[in-house]
């Protein structure tokens, strides 16, 4: 096997002019001292932390060991979700381009200005970073739902046979699984009531504590997100006015609607269209009125700010314009994120009701079975809005057209705000 840390240097002829740069590279990889794989990967530390309790007590069960490394396993991936996630919202708070391609500079503008630890503005040439790690979080999380089915092969009784050695340690304690949900933008008045303690269990762990608060008060990706998304060109409402030109195409979309009820023969049918129409009406009005949107907000039923979910909803409508497209996968992946960490959450409640069936109580004191199925609620969806934003669509023939000017803006690819602004000033008004 091809040693994974030295790498293998060739002594192509072809390149026969670099060989004294390589052999000079080697001589100093010679003169350290061997590192060899299982150092680099710290194994003696990894693959000597199986400690079986059952073996201790002197009644080993073969599955404990499968318990172990699943747990182990999900916990290091856990490690990785998170370093993604960090530097998303790194990148997300980076100090460059501003969305308006302004250009700003980023040391003395007010905009950029630290807070908790992040600035306002995205460096937009950084959205292909962000997509990438995003995505790679998204391949992580479908391992991990999967990964709930190797752990299935232990049966309810092997499980019953050391689940007692392991009271009262309980994945509930999982320090970087509450990190996760708070740095992705878990609230703490969302979570079901048991779930609102859950710093309990961390105890004197002042470290453990320290991470949770600091994971709490800093950034979320959430809010991030909504920072960004209050920048989508289009939004301004001195320039194309995005928000002014769609109210008019819904509103145009519900009379036309409600005019072809009217026209119904069957008076059965034109009763439903027409309370169709109704309910249609009420619920656009939730974002046209914007009291009535942070209404929802403040009831935990909305989550996005007035203008970040505006934001959203033109850039699902115009997804097909070059500079929105790689927003709107950005979109596809944080809603990725969100439902795969709830289908987690589905497999582990139904591994948890096949082990210990409805009625037990969970190692960590919960009612186990019970509390993990209220979790199952779109409480724990940070991005909820934009699982609602089909509510909103109107048909493509609908879609307000962009103006001339509106169009180049957004057919210039990322990271192209100074051709663009050339652009503007010497083409089209
Ligand atoms: C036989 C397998 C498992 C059983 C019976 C089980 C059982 C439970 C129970 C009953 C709870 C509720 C808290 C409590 O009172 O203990 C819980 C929570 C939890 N478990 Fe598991 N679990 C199993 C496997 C796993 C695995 C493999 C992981 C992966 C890390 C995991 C992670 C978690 C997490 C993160 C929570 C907290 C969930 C929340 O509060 O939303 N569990 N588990």
């Amino acid at each position: 096997m091809a040693c994974p840390i030295a790498g293998d240097i060739s002594d192509n002829s072809e390149h026969i002019f670099r060989r004294q740069d390589h052999d000079q590279d080697n001589d100093k990889l010679n003169q350290r001292p061997a590192m060899l794989y299982s150092e680099y990967l710290c194994l003696d530390k990894i693959l000597s932390a199986q400690r079986l309790l059952s073996a201790e007590y002197s009644d080993e069960v073969h599955d404990e060991h499968l318990f172990i490394v699943t747990h182990q396993a999900y916990e290091l991936w856990f490690k990785q979700i998170i370093f993604e996630l960090d530097s998303v919202r790194v990148l997300f708070s980076s100090e460059s381009n501003s969305y308006d391609g302004s250009n700003k500079s980023s040391s003395n503008h007010s905009t950029t200005k630290q807070d908790n630890g992040v600035s306002h503005i995205l460096n937009e040439s950084k959205t292909l970073e962000i997509l990438k790690r995003l995505n790679r979080i998204v391949l992580i999380l479908k391992l991990l739902v999967d990964q709930v089915t190797i752990l299935e092969t232990m049966t309810p009784l092997d499980f019953m046979a050391f689940r007692d050695y392991l009271c009262p340690a309980s994945g509930f304690q999982s320090l970087q699984f509450r990190l996760l949900e708070n740095k992705l933008g878990v609230k703490q008045e969302h979570r079901v009531k048991y779930n609102q303690s859950y710093m309990r269990v961390f105890g004197r762990d002042s470290k453990a504590i320290e991470a949770i608060k600091r994971s709490e008060e800093e950034h979320s990706l959430n809010i991030l997100v909504q920072r960004w998304l209050t920048r989508t060109p289009g939004l301004e409402t001195h320039d194309f006015d995005f928000w002014e030109k769609y109210k008019r195409s819904v509103e145009k979309m519900l009379a036309e609607q409600e005019q072809a009820a009217h026209k119904q023969p069957n008076q059965q049918i034109k009763e439903y269209l027409l309370a169709n129409v109704r309910s249609r009406q009420a619920v656009f009005e939730t974002i046209f009125n914007e009291s009535l949107h942070n209404a929802l907000v403040l009831r935990g039923e909305r989550r996005f700010s007035y203008s970040a979910f505006q934001g959203a909803i033109m850039i699902t409508l115009y997804r097909d314009e070059p500079r929105f497209s790689q927003p709107h996968q950005i979109l596809m992946a944080l809603m990725d994120i969100d439902s795969l960490i709830t289908k987690w959450r589905y497999n582990h409640v139904i591994m948890v009701q096949r082990m210990i069936g409805s009625q037990q109580l969970g190692t960590g004191g919960s009612s186990g079975y019970q509390y993990l199925k209220s979790t199952l609620s779109d409480r724990y969806k940070v991005f909820l809005d934009l699982f609602n934003l089909s509510t909103f669509l109107v048909p493509r023939h609908m879609i307000p057209p962009l103006t001339k000017q509106m169009k180049i803006k957004l057919s210039i690819a990322w990271n192209g705000w100074n051709s663009e602004d050339n652009q503007n000033k010497s083409g089209d008004s």
